[in-house]
C-alpha cells in the first residue's frame, strides 16, 4: 500500500509536542507548521522540473527548476488549514484550493460547506487534512479534487487511523498517503487513540 510515513528523529519529537494535552495553541500552530513543513517536502518529491541554464561567477551550468504552476495545494477546512503555510513558503508559485467539510458530531460523516478550486489538470495536487480517522473526509475531497480534473491526487495528513488509511485505500486504490504518525485505532466516537485530540479545536483555541 502505498502509506508513507515519515521516520526522522525531528518528526518523532513535534509530535510528541502535538500530542502533549498542556500544548497551548500558539505553540501547537509553531509544531503544526514544523511538520507540515516535513511532510510537504516528502509529497512534493516527485514534482515536476524543467531544464534552466545559468551562469555560476564562474562558469556556465545546466540546472534545474521548478515547473511553472505545477503544484495545487487543497486544505480540508478547516484544520487543514494549519498545513498550508509550508507550501506557500516552500513553492513560490503554488496555488491553494479549498474543500469545506465538518465531521457531524453523532455520526462522524463529513458534510461539504464549501468548495472552491483553481483548474487542477495536470498539476501535482495535494489534499491535505491533519487528521485522518474514519477517512470519510479525506475520501470526499479525494473524489471532489478528482471530479474537477485532478489526476492521482496526493493525500498528507499527519496522524492516521488505520480505519482511515484502509477506508481511503477502498474508495481511491492506489492513492499515495504521506502521514506523520499511523496510530492504534478509533475510539467509539470516532477519535484517533492515541491521537492528540480536536486539531481544529487545538490549533485554533476553540
Ligand atoms: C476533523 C479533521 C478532519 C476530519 C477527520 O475535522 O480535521 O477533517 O475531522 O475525520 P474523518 O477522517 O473521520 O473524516 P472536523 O470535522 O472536526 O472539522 P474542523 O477541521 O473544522 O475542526
Ligand atoms: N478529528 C480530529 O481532530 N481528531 C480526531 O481524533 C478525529 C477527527
Amino acid at each position: 500500500m502505498p502509506l508513507h510515513v515519515l521516520e526522522h528523529p525531528l518528526a518523532a519529537h513535534i509530535i510528541t509536542h502535538l500530542r502533549d494535552k498542556t500544548t497551548k495553541p500558539a505553540t501547537f500552530r509553531t509544531l503544526a507548521y514544523q511538520i507540515s513543513l516535513l511532510l510537504a517536502i516528502e509529497a512534493t518529491a516527485e514534482i515536476e522540473t524543467e531544464p534552466k541554464d545559468i551562469d555560476t561567477p564562474l562558469e556556465r551550468v545546466s540546472g534545474r527548476i521548478l515547473a511553472h504552476e505545477s503544484l495545487v495545494v487543497v486544505p480540508i477546512l478547516r484544520a487543514g488549514l494549519g498545513m498550508v503555510q509550508p507550501f506557500t513558503d516552500l513553492f513560490p508559485d503554488v496555488s491553494v484550493g479549498y474543500v469545506g467539510l465538518e465531521r457531524d458530531h453523532e455520526t462522524a460523516r463529513p458534510r461539504s460547506y464549501y468548495c472552491k478550486l483553481p483548474p487542477l489538470a495536470g498539476r501535482h495536487v495535494v489534499v491535505v487534512d491533519p487528521m485522518l480517522a474514519t477517512g470519510g473526509s479525506a475520501v470526499a475531497a479525494l473524489t471532489v479534487v478528482k471530479q474537477a480534473g485532478a489526476v492521482d491526487p496526493v493525500l498528507v495528513s499527519i496522524v492516521s487511523a488505520p480505519e482511515g488509511v484502509a477506508e481511503v485505500e477502498k474508495h481511491h486504490p492506489g492513492t499515495v498517503i504521506h502521514t506523520a504518525a499511523l496510530d492504534r485505532e478509533l475510539n467509539a466516537r470516532k477519535y484517533i487513540l492515541p491521537g492528540l485530540g480536536d486539531f481544529g479545536d487545538r490549533l485554533y483555541g476553540t
